[in-house]
């Protein structure tokens, strides 16, 4: 049924599938009147007729929350709010935290930051802060002047919004005392609980009343967002939102030794820092501490989802510094996950683009901590059999942080007589082809490759990802559509839809001038990094951090693709040279060399790398260090650092740091006891470094 057809049908009456097409057409058309309006001013529709459709959009919203799309109308502010921000660029990444749930989680953390300090059982110092439940912010302070802002986006760029944070009472316009010359300051905006009640109710009182171009929030994070991402500051100035100040970013001198008194400075130059946060005289004091949060939570002003734990010495942090996107030195610890109970309808099996049959539980409905749940993960074969979940169970739900939500246990009294176990199925539900488990791989696996058209759809989508090669206007729904129509199979035919323009451009929904946008961004990624590239190809594995790896290593797409070919045959030097970089173990070289082994994937490669040029990637950072761009590596018994920090540390100065010697390799850095590896460095004539003069050279004070 297309999608106008539906729209005559009462909402009740929609299934799931109905629902998100009509969801899909309707944030089209939405978006179609918007530019007629707003952009063009050439309105085709009435206004009427407008706001029937955004309420229509709502009520499908309402009944299906979890089908709530990124580009829903909803969720957009005014129109082309999305588009009206200038562009941020963090002086140094906004990082996000590593989660701990327990003592034993804190316990590691903890353990961790001592082995890679190489420290004894002195007790380290946190700071203990309440994790606002907000959204987080950079300040640009030069010469004690607040001169920009932005949100964090993807971490490395989000929005300037500039003038909507100087409308908040709690920003600083001008630093108290004195202030570095340029210094980044992080905090939470977020709306107090109350606040946000009222303005909700405020908010339905207008829209009541008929007043256009409104909507309610369905929680104070999300409300504190919107009136953040307004693109009138008038209005971000009436709403109430607050500020709380929790971090440092790029700054000309560090203006502190220690976090904590870093929070007083920041105090000092006239932001709020919350009054919970607390100096930690020893690890065992957190636990005292995240109770005290739990306890004072309910009667806050404002949500708090858990509490972060910073170590207070910023020389640590700076030791510590990152993997990933989490710094080494901080964690976050929340609150245990809420729980409802609900009702099994069915089991779906999804196959994901590495042929991964994954179930996926539907269930009635329920409210899990303000959320509307309907789907849970549950994992594998073998937890559904070691969980014994059946259709028909009352299941105990939870939702941990922003985890997908997990089925716990099953309430075994309410199960129904009738009940059967769950028989996991034996081929592809996309494709019929035989499903198997490898060895002890928990996870079973469709054998049809690139004929099962799960794989290849999830492939094509995983390959346009903003992570990838960021297609942007080409979502999951269009590339099934294209595939469902033939006109799109592998990866480098994204590059080949120009010649269908006409035929895309007829298709509901979609509209000339989508069309093309969308081909404007494909015609954009004929040039991307060469990390990109290689993570978009969706090999086992292979993510972005392996991807990066890969890239600094064999620098070029003709290198990498000849390296992974040699690769194949055990023992050879390319074999060596895949498995000698830090951070690619066997598992995952195997990967890579399964991949190449499949004649098909080569043809996919080669055809896409007609289309697309990736970029030459540098060695890591290029920095003005004697190791920049060299190979490194590390034998023996450091004294003064660990292994782990020594290697991070040239990696940050830009080396290529392996595991073994070879005649490729600049340095070996030899500390006591070293064994073969220095004997090798000696026969082919490799320069090696004694500890004391990897320190001098590395810049250590
Ligand atoms: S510190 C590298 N402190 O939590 C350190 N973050 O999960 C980064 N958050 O994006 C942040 N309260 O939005 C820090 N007291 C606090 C926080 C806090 C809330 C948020 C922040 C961040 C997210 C990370």
């Amino acid at each position: 049924m297309s999608a106008s057809g539906l729209r005559a049908r009462e909402i009740e009456a929609l299934t799931q599938d109905e629902a998100a097409e009509e969801l899909a057409a309707l944030a089209a058309e939405i978006a179609h009147h918007d530019r007629r309006y707003h952009a063009e001013d050439a309105p085709e529709i009435s206004d009427a007729d407008y706001d029937a459709l955004v309420r229509r959009n709502r009520a499908i919203e309402g009944r299906f929350p979890e089908l709530i799309r990124d580009d829903s109308p909803s969720r957009r502010v005014g129109a082309g709010a999305t588009e009206g921000f200038g562009k941020f660029v963090h002086g140094m990444p906004m990082l996000s935290l590593d989660n701990a749930f327990g003592d034993e989680d804190f316990a590691e953390f903890g353990a961790r930051i001592r082995r890679f300090l190489g420290l004894s059982d002195d007790p380290l110092r946190f700071v203990g802060e309440p994790k606002i439940d907000g959204l987080s912010i950079n300040l640009l302070y030069e010469d004690g002047r607040f001169v920009r802002g932005g949100t964090r986006g993807d971490g490395a760029s989000g929005e300037d919004v500039t003038a909507n944070l100087r409308t908040l009472k709690d920003l600083p316009l001008r630093l108290k005392g004195s202030a570095p010359t340029r210094i980044e300051i992080r905090g939470e905006v977020f709306m107090e609980k109350a606040a946000f009640l009222a303005f909700n109710a405020e908010q339905a009182r207008r829209i009541e009343a008929g007043e256009k171009g409104l909507r309610v929030f369905a929680n104070p994070r999300n409300a504190a967002a919107g009136s953040l991402r307004q693109l009138d500051p008038k209005i971000t100035a009436q709403r109430p939102l607050k500020l709380f100040a929790y971090a440092m970013g790029e700054t000309s001198e560090r203006p502190t030794d220690t976090h904590w008194h870093w929070l007083e400075r920041l105090a000092d130059w006239g932001f709020q820092v919350n009054p919970l946060s607390r100096l930690l005289a020893t690890e065992a004091d957190a636990a005292a501490f995240q109770a005290e949060i739990a306890a004072a939570r309910a009667g806050l002003a404002y949500d708090i989802d858990g509490a972060v734990y910073k170590l207070d010495r910023l020389d640590w942090q700076e030791r510590l510094g990152f993997v990933g996107r989490a710094p080494r030195w901080a964690m976050a610890w929340k609150f245990p996950a809420e729980q409802a109970t609900t009702r099994l309808l069915e089991i779906q099996i999804q196959v994901g683009r590495t042929g991964a049959l994954t179930p996926r539980a539907v269930m009635e409905p329920v409210n899990v901590g303000g959320v509307v749940v309907q789907h849970a993960t549950l994992h594998n074969e073998d937890e559904i059999a070691r969980k014994d979940v059946r259709v028909g169970d009352t299941v105990v739900l939870q939702r941990a942080g922003d985890v997908i939500p997990q089925i716990v246990s099953v309430v075994l009294d309410r199960r129904p007589a009738d009940s059967v176990p769950f028989a996991f199925p034996q081929t592809c539900p996309a494709c019929g082809s035989h499903a198997v488990r490898a060895g002890d791989d928990v996870v079973r696996r469709c054998t049809g490759g690139l004929t099962c058209p799960a794989q290849t759809v999830e492939r094509l989508i995983h390959f346009t990802r903003r992570n990838a090669m960021d297609i942007e206007g080409l979502g999951a729904e269009r590339i099934q559509l294209l595939f469902d129509k033939g006109w799109l199979r592998s990866p480098a035919e994204i590059f080949r839809l120009h010649a269908r323009e006409g035929e895309l451009a007829a298709l509901e929904g979609w509209g000339e001038l989508s069309v093309r946008n969308l081909l404007r961004a494909i015609e954009a990624r004929r040039t991307v990094p060469l990390d990109r590239f290689i993570f978009a190809l969706g090999i086992r594995r292979i993510g972005e951090a392996n991807a990066k790896l890969l890239a600094r290593h064999y620098h070029t797409l003709p290198e990498w693709r000849q390296g992974m070919l040699d690769a194949r045959i055990i023992g050879s030097e390319a074999r060596e040279a895949l498995g000698s970089i830090q951070g690619i173990g066997p598992a995952i070289a195997q990967e890579l060399v399964d991949f190449f082994d499949e004649p098909h994937n080569l043809d996919a490669l080669d055809d896409l790398a007609g289309e697309v040029t990736p970029e030459e990637v540098a060695g890591p950072a290029a920095t003005d260090s004697p190791f920049a761009g060299k190979t490194m590596v590390f034998t023996g018994t450091l004294e003064t650092m660990t292994r782990p920090e020594a290697e991070d540390r040239a990696e940050r100065l830009g080396a290529k740091v392996t595991k073994s010697v070879s005649k490729k390799t600049d340095f070996v850095v030899v500390g006591a006891d070293a064994g073969s590896k220095a004997t090798k460095a000696a026969e082919l004539g490799v320069r090696t470094l004694t500890e004391a003069e990897w320190r001098e050279m590395a810049g250590y004070g």
